[in-house]
């Protein structure tokens, strides 16, 4: 418990913990987040809130594609590489492994469980230090069987982005 009642109710919330993917051209990028969510049935929309200041952010703005990665529990090792920006970490995709999908051309990653290829519809100022980013689902493909809850969430990792 914080002196921030708001803070510590806000990391309450259970979020799932995926790899955003995006590619503008031959300009690939991976980072992570679990600011997502479906926010329509029909047409089926997912929504990411995405720092404003992230490389992703440019990727997505000018290539207008992105894909959601999720992995198994016991893959966790696999989306840690993702969690440095591209700017720190200038290496990010050439170390990285992965195939291309099919729809959008953006990266999954290697041993990722499931993915969903989106185009991005809109990026949404919010007034805040993230944009709303509106991908309208397009492919989808599934690696690993598995149940929601085998899927990696936050908690499981015992990180935080909330508050
Ligand atoms: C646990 C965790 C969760 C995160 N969730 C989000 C998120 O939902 N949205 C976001 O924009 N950034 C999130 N981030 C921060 C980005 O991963 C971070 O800004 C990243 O460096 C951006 O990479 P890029 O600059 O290569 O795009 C999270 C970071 C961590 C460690």
């Amino acid at each position: 418990m914080s002196e921030d009642p708001i803070k510590d109710a806000l990391n309450l919330m259970p979020y799932g913990f995926y790899c955003i993917t995006s590619t503008d051209g031959d300009d690939f990028n991976a980072m992570v987040a679990n600011w997502v969510s479906q926010v329509s049935f029909d047409p089926r929309l997912v929504a990411l809130a995405l720092q404003k200041k992230s490389y992703t952010h440019t990727v997505i703005q000018k290539g207008k594609v992105l894909a959601i990665n999720l992995f198994l529990k016991k893959d966790s090792e696999l989306i840690k590489p993702f969690s440095k920006s591209r700017n720190k970490n200038p290496a990010k995709m050439e170390n990285a492994d992965y195939t291309l999908s099919p729809e959008t051309s953006c990266p999954i990653i290697t041993g990722a469980a499931a993915y969903l290829e989106c185009k991005c519809i809109d990026i949404v100022d919010i007034q805040g230090d993230h944009d709303l980013v509106i991908g309208e689902i397009v492919g989808a493909g599934i690696m690993k069987s598995g149940e929601a809850q085998d899927i990696l969430t936050l908690p499981d990792l015992g990180w935080n982005y909330a508050g």
